[in-house]
This record gives structure tokens, sequence and C-alpha cells, in this order.
């Protein structure tokens, strides 16, 4: 598939001409392939899974489970370890309240970071506070980045949980993440990965990260809302008991008993997301006919284009100058960030301003918050230059008021 033509497969476009949008780490865009997919479900063979004894329910039971196994090919884990939750918050919270509800002891610690979504840090600190445990914190670098050397500062065998990004969703960079969780397991901790940011830019490979838990969403990787993807090692799996009780979860049911399922079902009580599974597992069929390869190298083009083009503008600051994913974390000097979207967005150009839900990075930074702007696959030079044109008018027009 050639990159070049690649926006004829999202309609939003059509709609939409003017479109410039640079908020892919808010929500991808959607091809039609993953809205027909759903379509394909509610008018072919929409009925549920798991439980019909009949043609269609086969039918769907079978499309549901495949994506499960597209899942796990994806991400090269076992079908069992795939377990669908409604997005990465859920999954993150669902590893704090199982496995950290279940394991975590007055005094433990969990070691976090301030680059850190609030669904990554959150459940932990409510956990944590309810446990009597700590809350520790690992020291960013100047950059702002998580490194090997602090990390190791931070670890000693008090550390139960290790909860960390694999991608900044404010600041791009990448974690070290495959020596932290060698680290983190000959200190005795597990690691839970935000895998969010990350999910729809590279591949990854929990085996050979041999991450404990790892947590995204289907729509920041041109999925539907509405579904995300909790894995789990089998062994942590099989220790846990289920948040939820309901249907279809369950083996024997008596007055004072219930047996469940064995994993992955006993964490998915109730009608899933059918629709939305499937179209995640359309969503991974589309990055697979692109390659992570194209992917990758379309983003880099974009993003260093743009940092050329940022080279001499005065009077804007950005923040990750050397982010390695394409987000550009940025204020225009003396304005707020809401202020300046207003510019961009009578221009057509979708960004992001204020916190991203990460308030421990924009506190680090020092700032009430930025403006983001994050390229994928659908975004073209075209849109890196009339970004940077509005960027431009927004220096120009906010400094008749310094
Ligand atoms: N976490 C999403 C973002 O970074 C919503 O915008």
């Amino acid at each position: 598939m050639c990159l070049d033509n690649i926006r004829e497969q999202f309609e939003i476009y059509k709609n939409n001409p003017d479109l410039v949008y640079l908020d892919t780490c808010a929500t991808s865009l959607k091809p039609k392939c993953v809205l027909d997919k759903m379509e394909e479900y509610y008018t072919k063979y929409g009925v549920n899974i798991h439980r019909g004894v009949y043609n269609l329910s086969y039918k769907a039971s079978s499309e549901y489970d495949e994506a499960r196994e597209k899942v796990a090919n994806f991400i090269n884990s076992n079908f069992n370890e795939v377990i669908f939750k409604r997005n990465a918050s859920e999954a993150l919270n669902y590893v704090a309240l199982t496995y950290g509800e279940q394991n975590l002891k007055e005094g433990d610690v969990v070691l976090t970071t301030e680059l850190e979504h609030h669904s990554s840090v959150l459940p932990w600190m409510k956990l944590c506070e309810r446990k009597k445990a700590i809350l520790r914190y690992v020291k960013l670098n100047d950059e702002g980045r998580i490194t090997v050397e602090e990390f190791k500062k931070a670890l000693d065998n008090k550390v139960k949980v290790v909860a960390i990004t694999l991608v900044s969703n404010v600041m791009g960079y990448v974690t070290p993440i495959k020596e932290i969780i060698k680290l983190s397991h000959e200190a005795g901790a597990i690691v839970s990965v935000d895998a969010a940011q990350a999910v729809a830019h590279f591949k990854i490979d929990v085996k050979d990260l041999d991450c404990d838990f790892l947590s995204f969403s289907a729509h920041k990787m041109m999925g539907p809302t509405g579904v995300g993807v909790l894995f789990g090692k089998d062994k942590h799996l099989k220790k846990m008991m289920p948040l939820e009780y309901g249907g279809d979860m369950n083996d024997e049911v008596d007055k004072t008993s219930v047996t469940i399922k064995e994993i992955p079902y006993c964490f998915e009580a109730g009608t899933p997301a059918i629709a939305e599974v499937l179209g995640l597992g359309e969503a991974i069929d589309f990055i697979n006919s692109i390659g992570f390869d194209k992917i990758e190298a379309h983003c880099k083009a974009l993003h260093e284009y743009a940092l050329k083009l940022l080279e001499d503008v005065k009077g804007i600051t950005i923040y990750n100058k050397t982010s390695e994913c394409s987000i550009i974390s940025f204020n225009v000097d003396g304005v707020h960030p809401h202020d300046a979207s207003t510019l961009f967005d009578e221009n057509n150009v979708c960004l992001r301003a204020g916190h991203h839900c990460a308030q421990l990075i924009t506190k680090w930074l020092k700032v009430n918050g930025t403006l983001r702007a994050s390229f994928y696959i659908y975004n073209t030079k075209e849109d890196v230059e009339k970004f940077v044109k509005v960027v431009k008018e927004n220096v120009k027009f906010f400094s008749q008021f310094n």
C-alpha cells in the first residue's frame, strides 16, 4: 500500500476537505475498512457471541475469536493472555484493582514516573492510599526523559510494581523499557506498561519485552472507540480473581457459590463490545498491510520536516525537540495554549491544547499546559506547512498584546 494515497481510505477527509488533523495522540482517524467491518457485523451476523446455539451466533463468535487471535499475533502473546476492556484506562485500572489489590501490602512501593498519563498513575495512587503502600517517582533527566540510570537509583527490593509508560503522550519519548523490565524483575517487581501511545507507532512484542501487563486502546491505532486490550502473562492472570462477575464469565452457579471460566473469559463479564472488537481486528489487518517500517518512516519524515520549518520561528518554545515519536509539544511564548488554539481551530488545524491528561509532566515543565501537534500516516507535507503557517500567524497575532 502506498502512503501517498492513504487519505482515500479515510472518509472523514471527504466530509472535511480542509481538515488538518494533528490530534492523533487523542484519537486516530478510522479507515473505511474498520467502519465497513463493524457494519458487516451489524448487518450480516449482528447477534451475541458464545451463547447462541445457532449458525449466526457461531459466525459472530468465530469472528470475535479470530479478532482476539489477531491481537495476540499483533503483540506476540498467547490467545488466552488477551483480555478485552473498554479502553487503555480501564485496562490499566484493572491491573491495579486485581493484581495490585490482591498482592500489594502496607509498606510496599509502586514505582512510577512524572511522564505518566493519568490512567497509568492514578489507579496506583488510590490503591497505595488504601493499602498504605508508597508511590515513588523516578527522577526525570533534564530533558524530561526516563533514564535507566535514574530508574536504577529509585529501584530497591521494596518495589513490587512498576507502572510505566512506553511512549509519553506529551513528550513522545520512548522509554528504555526492555532494560527497565529486566531490572525490575531482578528486584522482584512486576511491570505494567501503558502502551496507549506506542501501539500505533512501532511493533510491540510482549515476549521480547517480557512485560507482565500491557494496556492499549483500539481508538489510537485506527480502530473504534469502546474497546481496549489488557495483555497479562498467563502466570499472573491464572492467579488473579476477576473484578466483575456476571454473564458468560462463570461455569457453575449455585445459590452460594460460583466457579469461574478459564482465562481470558473469566475477566470479560457480560456482552462485550463485539462490533468494536471486530473493528480492532480489521485495524490490525490495516496496519499490517502497510507495515510498521513505512508507518515509522512516514511519521519521522513529517516530524523532521515540521521541526525544520519551525527552527527559525522566534517566539515559540518547543519542549521535546528530541522526541522519537511524531509529537511536538510547544507554546507560543506568553500565550495560554487555549488562547493559541483558537487560531488553529479557525484554520481547521486540529491539535490539542492543555495538560493532555498528564498534569505531572506539564507541572514538571512548569507550564499550565502545552499545544500538542501529533502526526500520523494520513498527514501530509501540506498539513505540516499549514500547521507552521498558523504557528507563525499565532506569534504575529499575539505579539501585539505582549
Ligand atoms: N490520552 C489522550 C491524549 O493524549 C486522550 O490526548
